[in-house]
């Protein structure tokens, strides 16, 4: 494989992915307790449970790393994580192998415990089979193995697993570290950030940083196809560039619309102008209007989502009438999911919002 093509292709999220713990930024209590692990050179069977794109899958990554060294890591490290490798069968075999192996290989620069790790990832998709299997398999190999399990949600696991394990719970990142990161990224990578786009970045990935990096690599790479596609002079020196490591071309400046349009979000303008021409529409502009949204495709849970965030910070309407478009706007969203007609579900949330600021 060509070496050089293979560093450019590497997606921002793995470059960008912390290497060690204390590059995890905004899970201070798991960090903490992890380190105190570090030092004590052991760590207890673990479960780490929280939203997409928080840091699970890269905290126990960084402190595997810092335990082993890239040199154990394959021999002392299992992760397994797609779903369809989690079959009971998988359980039986794959893990219990790997469990059965010694531990015993060391190498002087890093602590290397005479453990191994097994990584679970997403076991949200788990079966309660497999679950039961794991139970087991973790007592009677404790002494050499310890489970990390990784899921969104915790209730997805069984007690008597989750029992077993020292539970961590990752939050969100807020937006002013999602931006300090995006910030440094943009920088590092040498693209220029407008302040809306970035708060559209905030916006779409809703406190998961792998999306928003997703969103930030994929616009840069947009705007850097589009330059090169308009000077064509250039182009030939910008696949000259690629050969030699560049990435994208320095001093592209992403906007709020690109970021809009590369993430597919509904921008809020939209929303505003559509909450307006409610408050002021007859029935038969209201038709128009929806129509006029459904033509332009955006996402209709997406446009009820962002509704709802502005009735309730509407000034105008009392509590009685923002309950009532809330309600509305919960039985729609469940009456799409059950695979209502957008135009007619979407009029419906205009005449409500339009008969409450009567
Ligand atoms: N807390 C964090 N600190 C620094 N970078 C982070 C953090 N969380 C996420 N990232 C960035 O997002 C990428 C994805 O993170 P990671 O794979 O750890 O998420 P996850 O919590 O395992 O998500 P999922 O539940 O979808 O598997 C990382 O490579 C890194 O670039
Ligand atoms: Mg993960």
């Amino acid at each position: 494989m060509n070496l050089k093509k293979s560093i450019i292709s590497i997606p921002w999220t793995e470059k960008y992915r912390p290497k060690t713990i204390d590059e995890v930024a905004h899970q201070s209590e798991v960090v903490d307790a992890l380190k105190n692990s570090l030092k004590t050179e052991n760590i207890p069977h673990i479960l780490f449970y929280g939203p997409p794109g928080t840091g699970k899958t890269s905290t126990i990554l960084a402190i595997a790393t810092q335990l082993f060294g890239p040199k154990l890591f394959r021999s002392r490290v299992l992760e397994l994580n797609a779903s369809d490798e989690r079959g009971i069968q998988v359980i039986r075999d794959k893990v219990k192998k790997f469990a059965q192996l010694s531990a015993i290989q060391k190498d002087d620069r890093y602590p290397s415990p005479a453990f191994k790790i097994i990584i679970l990832d997403e076991c949200d998709s788990m079966t309660q089979d497999a679950q039961n299997a794991l139970r087991r398999i973790m007592e009677q190999y404790s002494k050499e193995t310890r489970f990390c399990i990784i899921c969104n949600y915790i209730s997805k696991i069984i007690d008597p697993l989750a029992s077993r394990c020292a539970k961590f719970r990752f939050k969100p990142i807020p937006e002013k570290i999602m931006q300090e990161r995006l910030n440094f990224i943009a920088k590092t990578e040498g693209i220029e950030i407008e302040e809306k786009a970035l708060e559209a970045l905030m916006e779409s990935s809703q406190g998961d940083l792998r999306k928003a990096i997703t969103i930030l690599q994929s616009t840069s790479k947009m705007i850097s196809k589009k330059t090169t596609q308009s000077k064509p002079e250039e182009k030939k020196m910008a696949i000259e560039e690629e050969d030699t490591n560049i990435e994208t071309e320095p001093n592209v400046k992403i906007t709020e619309e690109l970021i809009f349009d590369v993430s597919c979000s509904v921008p809020l303008s939209v929303v505003k102008e559509f909450i307006e021409s409610c408050k002021a529409s007859s029935i038969n502009e209201l038709v128009t209007t929806c129509q006029k949204l459904i033509n332009s495709a955006f996402s209709i849970p997406q446009i009820l989502l962002l509704s709802l965030k502005m009735i309730i910070e509407d000034n105008f309407l009392n509590n009685l009438q923002k309950a009532e478009i809330c309600e509305k706007i919960s039985e729609i969203e469940s009456r799409l999911i059950d695979g209502a007609d957008e135009l007619l579900q979407l009029m419906e949330l205009g005449v409500c919002i339009l008969e409450n600021y009567r």
